[in-house]
């Protein structure tokens, strides 16, 4: 260690793999954290000091121990089962502590670096040309390494055009369409014209001419079906570029290639360059002030982005005036002077942070399109996609997933695949029928889905009524999977978790849109980011003292209607209601929440933790006469002004599921629900939600956490099946019907 750190500031290697340590470090603790090894508020007290401070990497007698390995990956998964494998040769650079402390936070350090080979870089394409040729494979390139999918490593190009960096491309898509079949191709009747698997417009490259050409796949009875979809920001400067119903005739006539907006262009070069003559761009394929033509092209979106032979995504590309094809900055990289070779060292992410980790991070997170509510189905629904990040482009398909440094991970099943695996678990929320162990595990209905869903209102767009439309797609494609019914952006399967939203922070306001987007009961109808507790709540709070089949429904579903605004059926939505038959109590006055936990009343056990974002607590009566009983809730308004409606008793509790909280010789009653405010046609309207625990008067003013008694009862389940004793509903409410619009 001393001597790394004496020779690092002159010494690249050093200086590398010193960073390489440092980043490991970081994961040691981080895993420590995530496994509780110690008090995160007590930690051993080096834990966060720098390298050079942790005697225990100092006094390491055992030095450094350097290790090249040869490491097979097996990447590409045939159809009949592996086929072939691609090597990296790494450096390891490993120094072991002296000493461990609390926590194993003093683990090895281990840097691993890539042993890479620069490439010839060859001619790059031309990015500003003004006419472009579409590429077809010679025998001469085909040789060149084209032909085989499994080389070594090579050096990240600088330039996205070259023909290193292009060859990598291409080697993607061959190995795709040699090797994996039909996981990655839609199937297709074989009488069936082509131009059917064509979105209604498209544009064409004609080799050696400076124009486009937007065409209709039926008209021209085009033979060839294979085009790439781009998915771009639109971006806020300048006039977008698109086709209108005064442009259209001129679009057909053919389109400058000089006049087009860079991230068109760049698009444009990389398709010709792949041999594609075809291209889906959205502002240029969509007549944009023809409502009727969007709406229609809108309810394809599922079938554009899924039958496009590629997807091509421009992931740095901020708008459309930027491209996404500069050269690139190369980092931690150390070029090695030996012989003429052109090798080089570069540095790999600590292990847990690559992106071919099953929970790696995902390398596009801070790009651009990242941010577009509009680009997360274009992310989700393609057979095959390329994206050009900020630093390296990237390949997504059914089976792989791949990055230009080198790292390459099978990939089983696509994201939309992964999607429709939660849907349709067995029992849910809202019904408990014997679950397997698998589905336990998978925890509730659709929890893939919300989490996304959570995703995708932290994402900004243009237009709010564009909020259910800009998951249309998915939505179709996630049917047409599952045979759900899709309820305004939840699943009826899914239902009641999907009805439990409520805001990310305390404090957020979740606005009402001007235009109706959707009943006030789905997420889409607010502005802003949402959460969907339930899940958070089971895995933070309950999931080792209960089963996710525990929770329990307080709710029916009785039906519902959701009313489209155009032919796109799950798009723009122009009305609709929920009914339900759950308990509805009134709420008598609602009051700020207390800071301090509230104590349990008759219990006696570990403090239970509450909802981060409920900021009142709700006076509720239910019964009537003599048996009538007074009990709290915790909750929060999604507008708080309209508390104020509390005030002509309109605003009343459903309570939609319960689950228990297991305590040394009871349970005490969580709760979860809406808070709906009576309208004068008898409907009621979504206001906020109900998270917590049912609590009554302790003494005076005080309210506490009301506790129930373990009662085991002949005939209960033994403790395994059931370990909550949760045969009754305490409260035992009256269920009545209600229906929110
Ligand atoms: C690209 O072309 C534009 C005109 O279309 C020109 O203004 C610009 O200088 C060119 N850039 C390069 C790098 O050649
Ligand atoms: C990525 O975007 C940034 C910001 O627009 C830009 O400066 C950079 O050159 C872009 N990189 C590539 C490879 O296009
Ligand atoms: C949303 O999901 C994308 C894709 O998985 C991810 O990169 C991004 O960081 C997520 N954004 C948020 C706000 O969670
Ligand atoms: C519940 O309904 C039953 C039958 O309709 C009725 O007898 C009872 O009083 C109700 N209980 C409460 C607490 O409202
Ligand atoms: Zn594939």
């Amino acid at each position: 260690m001393e001597a790394l750190l004496g020779s690092a500031p002159s010494c690249a290697i050093c200086a590398v793999v010193l960073k390489g340590w440092t980043e490991s470090r970081e994961m040691v603790i981080a895993n420590s954290l995530v496994e509780g090894m110690f008090d995160a508020d007590d930690p051993p007290p080096d834990l966060y000091a720098a390298l050079p401070d942790i005697a225990a990497y100092w006094t390491a007698r055992r030095g450094v121990k350097l290790e090249v390995t040869r490491k097979a990956k097996s990447v590409a998964i045939h159809d009949g089962g592996d086929q072939g494998d691609r090597h990296t040769v790494l450096l390891r650079a490993e120094c072991q502590a002296s000493a461990r402390s609390s926590g194993d936070a003093h683990d090895p350090l281990l840097a691993e670096l890539r042993i890479v080979m620069r490439g010839d870089e060859g001619v790059a394409m031309d990015r500003n040309t003004s006419s472009l040729s579409i590429w077809r494979p010679s025998e001469k390139t085909k040789q060149a390494g084209v032909s085989s999918p499994y080389v070594s490593d090579t050096l990240l190009s600088a330039n996205p055009l070259s023909q290193i960096s292009l060859n990598v491309a291409r080697r993607w898509l061959k190995t795709c369409l040699e090797t994996h079949g039909s996981a990655c191709s839609v199937a297709y009747a074989a009488a069936e014209p082509m131009w059917r698997r064509m979105p209604t417009r498209v544009l064409e490259i004609v080799s050696g001419s400076t124009k486009i050409y937007l065409r209709e796949p039926q008209e021209h009875k085009l033979t060839d079906p294979r085009y790439v979809a781009l998915s771009h920001c639109w971006g806020q400067d300048g006039t977008p570029f698109t086709t209108t119903h005064s442009t259209l005739a001129s679009r057909k006539e053919g389109i400058e290639i000089a006049a087009l907006p860079q991230t068109f262009r760049d698009s444009l070069v990389l398709s010709a360059s792949l041999g594609l003559q075809y291209i889906w761009i959205d502002s240029l394929c969509i007549i944009q002030d023809d409502i009727g033509d969007w709406e229609a092209q809108s309810a394809q979106m599922a079938s554009i982005y899924r039958n496009a032979y590629l997807v091509l995504g421009a992931a740095n590309g901020s708008s459309d005036t930027m491209g996404f094809l500069d050269p690139r900055e190369i980092q931690e990289l150390v070029r090695l002077p030996w012989r003429n070779y052109g090798l080089a060292l570069q540095l790999l992410p600590a292990e847990g942070r690559r992106w071919t980790d099953s929970a790696g991070p995902d390398p596009l997170a801070r790009e651009p399109t990242n941010a577009r509510a509009w680009c997360l189905q274009e992310r989700q629904l393609p057979m095959r996609a390329l994206y050009y990040g900020t630093r390296q482009m990237f390949w997504e398909c059914e089976r792989m997933r791949a990055s230009e440094d080198g790292d390459a991970a099978a990939q089983e099943g696509s994201h939309l695949e992964r999607l429709c695996a939660t849907g349709n678990i067995a029992g849910s929320v809202f019904s408990r029928p014997q679950r397997s162990p698998y589905e336990e595990k998978r925890g509730a209905n659709w929890v893939d889905w919300y989490a996304m869903i959570e995703n995708y209102t932290s994402r900004s767009i243009t237009k709010h009524t564009d909020r259910l439309p800009a998951l249309s797609g998915l939505a179709q494609a996630v049917t047409a999977a599952t045979r759900d019914v899709y309820i305004a952006g939840m699943w009826k399967a899914g239902l009641l978790e999907g009805l439990l939203w409520c805001r990310t922070q305390l404090g957020q306001i979740l606005c009402t849109t001007a235009d109706y987007v959707a009943p006030s009961w789905s997420w889409a109808s607010v502005i802003g980011p949402v959460q969907f507790p339930v899940y958070g709540w089971y895995m933070n709070r309950a999931q080792w003292k209960a089963k996710m089949s525990d929770f329990e429904a307080l709710a029916e579903y009785v039906s519902h209607l959701t009313e489209q605004k155009d032919l796109d059926e799950f798009g723009q939505l122009k009305g609709g209601y929920l009914t339900l038959k759950a308990p509805l109590v009134p709420v008598a006055s609602i009051k700020p929440r207390q800071i301090e936990t509230p104590l349990i009343q008759n219990l006696f056990g570990q403090e239970p933790l509450r909802s981060v974002v409920g900021d009142v607590v709700l006076e509720i009566q239910a019964g009537e006469g003599a048996l009538t009983q007074d009990m709290w809730i915790e909750g929060g308004l999604d507008r708080p002004e309209e508390g104020d409606v509390s005030e002509n008793g309109r605003l009343s509790v459903v309570f939609l599921t319960r689950l228990p909280y297991v305590l040394e010789d009871g349970w005490i009653e969580h709760r979860f629900g809406l808070i709906v405010q009576k309208l004068d046609d008898g409907q009621y309207r979504r206001v906020g939600f109900v998270d917590g625990f049912i609590l009554g008067r302790v003494e005076g003013e005080t309210l506490g956490i009301v506790g129930y008694l373990r009662e085991p009862k002949e005939g209960d389940l033994d403790e395994e099946e059931r370990p909550n004793n949760l045969a009754r509903d305490p409260l035992g409410l009256n269920k009545s019907e209600i229906t929110i619009g």
